[in-house]
């Protein structure tokens, strides 16, 4: 079939096991997902009532602009509305940002390990991928990411917190990296796991956006807010890039439910303390049961655990499978002794820690 040959580099992106899929092969009820880094609590109630009322509104075309969403994140971030652009997802926007900042005759750099989206937008469009070396705790190394940029280099992309590792740069590294960067070169700084960063040095790249006009920051409404399934997410940058990136973006692609839940659900503050608070008590506890059983548990700044596995992550991912736990074995992001698993609610983390212990003795 004749199509374009730089999209066969483009590796296929390894989704988590849905629920319904392990049911349905192991003929089991009631199984528990730690897979996709998903909000245990589920989504604010009242960002389910929301997203119920705009079901009338579904025969007419949604607003392309978001204008009251827009409005709310403004307030939020005290940034102007013009410094904001939304995607289905933010995914969707490193799609957007591929579109308008590469080209096979450029490249763009990322860390060995990292949210593979990156490599899919930017092989969609021909550009090189250039891969960093990891830094000593297999996250990003601003040294190792700067010596991967070379003069044909237009984009940067850094998870922090780092997916799959859990590490995270701290905002002295960040401004590093910004520093030496030359303003032809954008750093896309993912920050899907912002709300689950509590280390005192973490700081989030908005308190750049004003210096840098080289940066953009994404967010996203999967994970601390619990709407993964509406697909809704944002990048925050100078209204220059706002401006190319709208130009690029479908019109309608974020529909009248997921704009309704996700104003409601910036609104509910109890629910995403809550949601906060859950990841501080319960992560710390997993990452120390872990630790008793597996060679190697990662420090983790999101709302998942990597570890290290002492038998092959995909066997003891299919162990677990059988008994109806879901986690991720990394393998396709290039760590094969490794499996994440999502902060759970205690008793699905109970649940996965004794079927660990059953499996490993
Ligand atoms: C680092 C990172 N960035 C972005 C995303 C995607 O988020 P969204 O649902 O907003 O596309 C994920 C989802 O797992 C992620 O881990």
């Amino acid at each position: 079939m004749p199509s374009n040959p730089h999209i066969f580099a483009i590796r296929p992106y390894q989704p988590g096991k849905p629920i319904e899929e392990v049911e349905r092969e192991y003929g089991l009820h009631s199984v528990i997902k730690l897979a996709s880094n998903e909000n245990a609590l589920g989504p604010s109630p009242k960002a389910l009532l929301a997203a119920q009322k705009a079901l009338t509104r579904s025969a007419l075309y949604p607003d392309s602009t978001a204008f009251t969403l827009v409005q709310k994140l403004a307030e939020k971030h005290k940034l102007p509305e013009d410094h904001f652009v939304m995607g289905t997802g933010s995914d969707h926007v490193f799609m957007l940002l591929a579109l308008v900042l590469l080209n096979p005759a450029v490249n763009a750099v990322i860390s060995e390990y990292t949210f593979p989206t990156y490599a899919i937008a930017t092989h969609s469009v021909g550009a090189e991928l250039r891969i960093a070396r990891a830094g000593p705790g297999l996250g990003h190394s601003v040294d190792h990411l700067l010596a991967a940029v070379d003069p044909s280099t237009r984009v940067v992309f850094v998870d922090n917190p780092n997916n799959p590792v859990g590490s995270y740069l701290p905002g002295g590294e960040v401004e590093r990296l910004l520093r030496s960067l030359s303003p032809d070169v954008t750093l896309v700084l993912d920050e899907a796991y912002f709300e689950f960063a509590n280390a005192p040095d973490y700081v989030s790249g908005l308190e750049y956006v004003g210096r840098y006009p080289n940066l953009i920051v994404t967010r996203t409404f999967s994970k601390a807010y619990g709407l993964a399934g509406f697909r809704i997410g944002y990048g925050v940058t100078q209204p220059a890039l706002v401006d190319l990136l709208k130009r690029v973006r479908l019109p309608f692609s974020l529909s009248h439910v997921a704009l309704a839940a996700a104003e409601a659900a910036l609104s509910d503050h109890a629910h995403l303390n809550k949601t906060r608070a859950l990841i501080e008590t319960e992560r710390p506890l997993l990452a120390q049961n872990l630790a008793r059983m597996l060679p190697q548990v990662l420090p983790g700044a999101g709302n998942f655990i990597s570890a290290r596995t002492p038998m092959p992550a995909q066997d003891l991912f299919v162990m677990l499978l059988k008994r109806g736990i879901i986690i991720r074995p990394l393998g396709a992001m290039g760590l094969p002794d490794f499996i994440r698993i999502t902060v759970g609610l205690p008793d699905e983390n109970q649940a996965l820690l004794k079927a660990l212990s059953d499996i490993l003795g």
